[in-house]
């Protein structure tokens, strides 16, 4: 099969009106774009293969004194919060010196934290926050109310199975910054892995008893990128210093961007599967816009249909209500306590801007000049390096010993289950135990194939791109269970 030519209008479709809102973009969209940017025949961002930059990094040199401040990082209370019984901090760790680089962590303890691993959650964009989506929307332990406010508890925290730890990055995103504006324009994978691993040595430090704790790494979207490439670098960094400085053992990426060629064949695939687009488009799709038959006009015009029959709906979940009314009340919304309200990122906005909820975060310390947002535009559009596949990177982790496991919400059209499928095929894998259904309270939570080597491949059902939003239990079913390194209950053959 010929390569896929990325010359047609292909992405343009993702900036549908609900990104008109003023209250910062989707993370989706922002992939959306990011692509068109990346596929464009004249792209200025690098797609070589990845390697760790810091090759000879002096650890005593990025290592910096953490005395005291995790104690200052407490966080005592957020604002309008119910009570809890597990422990949070927030803070910032200083990445570069020179440069004045700092990225913002919230740290989430689990109640009996001594017992339970730590996991990192890293979100996507390029240029969205951990902290907008991960932390208030889809595994943290609050969720912000409509009133912008006051939070109530999500009961499928991941922070039940493990320690989790949310990062904004690279510096640029969220509540992360740097004092060198010239690094907003400067930034890109590389940048975002080698700072990423500063964090986590500094981090460690600041929280010792963390030092040799099992350690996973997790994340969605264009962390598929992020997640294996700090892995890759936590893997350098250790054979370099020759001991075990982070104690990685596994990583877990959701509806991931893994490999161009097959994540983008893979969308088409999926509209035409779920009736979005008419067959006859995605036959013309594969016919004309390969470089063996290509050809513009036609590609272009199945492209431009593809977009005028994904008009008016959310493509990061297919079946999901839009967001038709942004404006906060005093009243709560009554939904089902598995519904998630489309308006959400609306009251997280607020929320993170309030100065109350910095303050008690430990946020924007430095009054940074611009406005909290849940996506910053600026990252992505000077991006300088996006390998066109990671695929050698997950190989590379699971050579190592660490367990990879790649998960799809199955209603997503942004980097939907036909794309992740495709890309575990381009992998050339042995299957190990066969496809089957995954079991969560009596019902399909989604289905799981084990290949040789320790990948592992699972959907969860009736989940659009941030999977635990849509379907927070079996989320935090799959978590429990990547942790534990088993598998989730299934049919008995
Ligand atoms: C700090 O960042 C700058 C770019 O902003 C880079 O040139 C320099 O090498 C970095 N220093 C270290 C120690 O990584
Ligand atoms: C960035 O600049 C501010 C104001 O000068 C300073 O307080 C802060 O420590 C600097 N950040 C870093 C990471 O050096
Ligand atoms: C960053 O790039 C944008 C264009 O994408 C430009 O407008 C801006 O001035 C640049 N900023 C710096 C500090 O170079
Ligand atoms: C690495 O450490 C091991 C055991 O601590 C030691 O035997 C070995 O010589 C070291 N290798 C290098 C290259 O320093
Ligand atoms: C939201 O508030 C604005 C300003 O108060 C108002 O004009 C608008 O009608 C409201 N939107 C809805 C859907 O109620
Ligand atoms: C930081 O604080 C300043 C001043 O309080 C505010 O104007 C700005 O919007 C805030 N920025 C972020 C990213 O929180
Ligand atoms: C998988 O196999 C195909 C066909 O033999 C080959 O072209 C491709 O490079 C292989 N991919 C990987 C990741 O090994």
């Amino acid at each position: 099969m010929g390569k896929f030519t990325f010359i047609f209008l292909l992405f343009t479709l993702f900036s549908s009106h609900f990104v008109a809102s003023s209250l910062g973009k989707k993370q989706s969209d922002v992939l959306g774009q990011f692509y068109k940017a990346k596929q464009k025949k004249f792209s200025s961002i690098s797609k070589s293969y990845f390697k760790a930059a810091l090759e000879n990094v002096e650890l005593d040199k990025v290592i910096l004194p953490q005395d005291g401040l995790k104690e200052k990082d407490w966080i005592n209370k957020l604002p309008g919060q119910p009570p809890v019984k597990f422990q949070q901090y927030g803070g910032y760790v200083t990445v570069n010196e020179s440069a004045g680089r700092a990225l913002y962590y919230y740290f989430t303890e689990a109640e009996n934290s001594k017992s339970l691993p730590l996991l990192l959650w890293l979100n996507g964009g390029p240029g969205c926050s951990s902290i907008a989506y991960g932390a208030m929307e889809e595994l943290g332990p609050f969720r912000v109310n409509i009133d912008g406010k006051t939070l109530h508890r999500n009961h499928y925290a991941w922070n039940v199975a493990a320690n989790v730890l949310f990062l904004e990055s690279p510096a640029g995103v969220g509540f992360s910054y740097t004092n060198m504006s010239r690094d907003l324009n400067t930034t890109g994978d590389r940048r975002t892995a080698n700072d990423n691993v500063v964090f986590l040595l500094n981090w460690l430090e600041r929280f010792p008893e963390y030092m040799n704790r099992d350690f996973y790494i997790s994340g969605e979207s264009y962390a598929g990128h992020y997640v294996p490439q700090l892995a890759h670098a936590i893997l350098h960094h250790n054979k370099l210093a020759n001991r075990t400085l982070i104690n990685l053992k596994g990583i877990i990426i959701g509806n991931a961007v893994i490999n161009d060629d097959t994540d983008t064949i893979g969308n088409y695939e999926f509209f035409a599967s779920h009736a979005l687009i008419s067959d006859q488009t995605y036959l013309d799709i594969k016919k004309y816009c390969y470089e063996d038959n290509y050809n513009e006009n036609k590609c272009n015009e199945a492209a431009e249909i593809t977009n005028n029959n994904l008009k008016n709906l959310d493509i990061y979940n297919i079946y999901s209500p839009l967001c038709k009314d942004e404006n906060l009340t005093k009243y709560p919304k009554i939904l089902s306590p598995w519904q998630f309200d489309p308006c959400s990122d609306n009251y997280i906005f607020t929320y993170l801007n309030r100065r109350d909820v910095q303050d008690a975060l430990h946020a924007n310390v430095t009054n940074i000049k611009y406005e909290w947002t849940s996506c910053s535009n600026p990252l992505f559009y000077n991006w300088q390096d996006s390998p066109k596949t990671i695929i050698p990177l997950l190989k590379e982790s699971l050579a190592n010993g660490v367990r990879v496991w790649v998960f799809s919400g199955d209603t997503d059209g942004r980097v939907p289950v036909t794309s992740s499928k495709r890309s575990i095929q381009a992998m050339n894998l042995t299957v190990d135990q066969p496809w089957r259904y995954w079991l969560n309270g009596g019902e399909v939570g989604g289905y799981v194939e084990t290949y040789k080597g320790g990948l592992t491949f699972a959907t969860v059902r009736g989940a659009g791109h941030e999977v635990p939003s849509y379907q927070p239990a079996r989320a935090l079913s799959l978590i429990s269970h990547f942790l534990s390194d088993t598998l989730p209950p299934g049919p008995h053959y």
